[in-house]
Formats: structure tokens, C-alpha cells, sequence
């Protein structure tokens, strides 16, 4: 009999188009361009999750660290969940997942960008900085006019940290 369980483990190439399909499945979220997916799941798997429930990939966190950052920071680009696996704490064991790894242990900081009517996303994103005991700011990032020209509602920075990993 096959296990009910999720394991939870880096992503590979072989994994991005399931990606792009989860996405796709996941409103609001963008979708990305396969290609994109790809390199989220190749190049930058060390700051990725994914989720597979008996085969199927039913959860995923693509994120990078920001390069020249004096502050390690982690940006998580999309955490998306699948509608059969939500509720369950599922997008709050996936960014554990990461930030648990070695060579993770020096991040002081998460950021993600998040419009402001997805209120699923903020309540995660709540909930992991009292999760990690660090203070939390929003600021606009992206805006509606002046970088997506109207096109897309504006991004807001979420900032969370510092925290201390060894700590938790
Ligand atoms: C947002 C999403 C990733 C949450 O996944 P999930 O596995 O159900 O989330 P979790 O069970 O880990 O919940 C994390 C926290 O957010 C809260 N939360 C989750 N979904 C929520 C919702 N729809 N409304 C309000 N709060 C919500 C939970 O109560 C929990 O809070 P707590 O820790 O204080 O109890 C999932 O709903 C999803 O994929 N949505 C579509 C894509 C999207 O909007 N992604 C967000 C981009 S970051």
C-alpha cells in the first residue's frame, strides 16, 4: 500500500513542469513561462521545495537568495499549495523545510512581494514572522502605474527579520 504522506525535498528539472501545471491551478499566482519553472527547479532547487503526495506534486516554494545582500535574505517568489492540500499547514512546513537546511543557517531575513486582497498569502506570511519572532514590514515594491503600467495590481515588499535560524 502506498503512503499518505508528503515528503517534502529539493525540486529537479524533472519536476518543473509539474510546477508550471500546480501553478496554473493555484489562483492568483502569475504563471511563469515552463523555461522559468525549469531554473527555478534546476539552478535555484537549494532555495526550493517541493511537495509530492504519493507521486503528484502537490505543494512548492521557488524562492533565491537575493544576490549582494550584506544581509543573507532568502526573496520566496511563489508558494503555491495545492486546493486538496490546503489548511493543513502544508506552505508553513515548506519554508521550515528551507530554512532548516545548512547552508541556510545564515538568514537574517524573508522577503516576498504580495498584492493586497490575497489574504491567504498575508496571513501566512503573518504567521511566519510570529513563527520566527521577528518583526514584519510592508512597503510597495512594484507599483500598479509606475512599474506594471496598469497591467497588474501593485506588489508589496514584506520583510521579515532579522531572526535568528539557530535559534528555532
Ligand atoms: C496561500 C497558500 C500557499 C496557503 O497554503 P496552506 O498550506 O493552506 O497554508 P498553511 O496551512 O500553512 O497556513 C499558514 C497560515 O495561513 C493561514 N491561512 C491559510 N490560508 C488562509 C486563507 N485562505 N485565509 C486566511 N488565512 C489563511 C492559516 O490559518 C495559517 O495561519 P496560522 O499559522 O496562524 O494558523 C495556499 O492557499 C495557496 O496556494 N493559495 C493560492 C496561491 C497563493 O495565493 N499563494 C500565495 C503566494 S505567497
Amino acid at each position: 500500500m502506498e503512503s499518505n504522506e508528503i515528503i517534502l525535498r529539493k525540486p529537479t528539472a524533472e519536476d518543473g513542469i509539474d510546477v508550471f501545471d500546480l501553478v496554473e491551478r493555484c489562483a492568483p499566482l502569475d504563471p511563469n513561462s515552463s523555461y522559468c519553472n525549469l531554473l527555478q527547479c534546476s539552478h535555484f532547487s537549494d532555495t526550493a521545495v517541493a511537495a509530492e503526495k504519493q507521486g503528484e506534486l502537490v505543494g512548492f516554494v521557488s524562492g533565491y537568495q537575493i544576490p549582494a545582500r550584506q544581509e543573507p535574505t532568502w526573496f520566496v517568489w511563489q508558494v503555491a499549495v495545492d486546493a486538496k492540500a490546503r489548511g493543513l499547514g502544508l506552505a508553513k512546513k515548506m519554508v521550515a523545510e528551507v530554512l532548516n537546511r545548512a547552508d541556510m543557517q545564515s538568514v537574517k531575513y524573508i522577503e516576498t512581494t504580495i498584492t493586497p486582497d490575497n489574504e491567504a498569502s498575508w496571513a501566512l506570511f503573518r504567521s511566519l514572522a510570529k513563527q520566527l519572532d521577528a518583526p514584519l514590514e510592508d512597503s510597495v515594491m512594484f507599483d500598479e502605474t509606475k512599474h506594471f503600467k496598469g497591467r497588474h495590481g501593485t506588489e508589496h515588499l514584506v520583510r521579515i527579520g532579522p531572526f535568528n535560524l539557530a535559534g528555532h
